[in-house]
């Protein structure tokens, strides 16, 4: 993949300026910015963006729309963390976590035909007093300040290998999120809209769902706006 980057100083949420570029924009477009004023998570959630992190988007155009994308950004987080030295985990379905803090979150969204990947990625940016119990940064992680170019440069790299095996084999994207996700086996709960759902994962099946043992029974959670909580 042929990335063009777009750098920006600040903005209000680079997910938000990808999307007004869409549809007059090529595939491989990113938009990358020092800070966000109102960088946002999933349903709307703040997602802190002070200077020092990595907060980017990546515009792609897949031939389909598909859930299992979303795996594509974090596979590539985890990759470069271990990179850096950094071992972390993938909270499915969108999140990668080192120990028991988030470092990273991804947010996909759909424009037409194309679909903006947000990651945002805590490199050496100060952790907001209100996340320091539950969320962590590579300079936390390491001891040090890192170079966020390198980040940004491995973070590419690993995109376009992940996208492309995306392209060409979606399940064996998933194989490596299995792989990766420490919760198979553990006793989780799952925020669905009201209703929590107590179970057992049992896997990631290969369309990318959660498959949890509930009582005896087995449920599949499909990717969607479901929190997952370690029990
Ligand atoms: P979680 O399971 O952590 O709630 P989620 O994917 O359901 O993950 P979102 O709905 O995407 O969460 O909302 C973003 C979450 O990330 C919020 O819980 C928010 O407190 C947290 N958060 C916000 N900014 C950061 C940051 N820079 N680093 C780590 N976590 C953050
Ligand atoms: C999550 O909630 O875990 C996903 C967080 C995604 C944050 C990134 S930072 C770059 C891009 N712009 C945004 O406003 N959100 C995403």
């Amino acid at each position: 993949m042929e990335w063009n980057v777009i750098r920006l100083d600040e903005v209000d949420s680079t997910n938000e300026y990808a999307k007004k570029l869409i549809p007059d924009v090529s595939e491989g477009t990113v938009v990358v910015a020092k800070r966000q004023t109102s960088g946002r998570g999933r349903k709307g959630r703040a997602w802190a963006s002070p200077e020092g992190g990595l907060w980017m988007s990546v515009i792609l155009k897949p031939p389909m729309i598909d859930p299992r994308l979303v795996f594509v950004g974090a596979l590539a987080v985890s990759d470069t963390l271990r990179d850096f030295g950094i071992g972390a985990w993938i909270k499915w379905p969108n999140d990668v976590w080192v120990g028991n803090r988030k470092i990273s979150g991804v947010l996909t969204e759909v424009k037409g035909d194309f679909v903006i990947m947000g990651v945002g990625l805590n490199v050496n940016n100060e952790i907001p007093d209100g996340l320091k119990e539950t969320a962590t940064s590579m300079m936390e992680a390491l001891g040090e300040p890192v170079d966020i170019g390198e980040v940004l440069e491995r973070l590419l790299e690993y995109l376009g290998r992940w996208y492309k095996t995306f392209l060409e084999n979606p399940p064996l994207v998933v194989e490596e999120v299995r792989g990766r996700t420490m919760l198979i086996g553990k006793e989780v709960r799952v925020l669905l809209d009201g209703n929590d759902l107590v179970g057992r994962v049992i896997t990631i099946s290969d369309d990318g769902s959660l498959i949890l043992d509930v009582d005896g029974q087995t449920v599949k959670v499909v990717y969607g706006d479901v929190s997952v909580r370690i029990n």
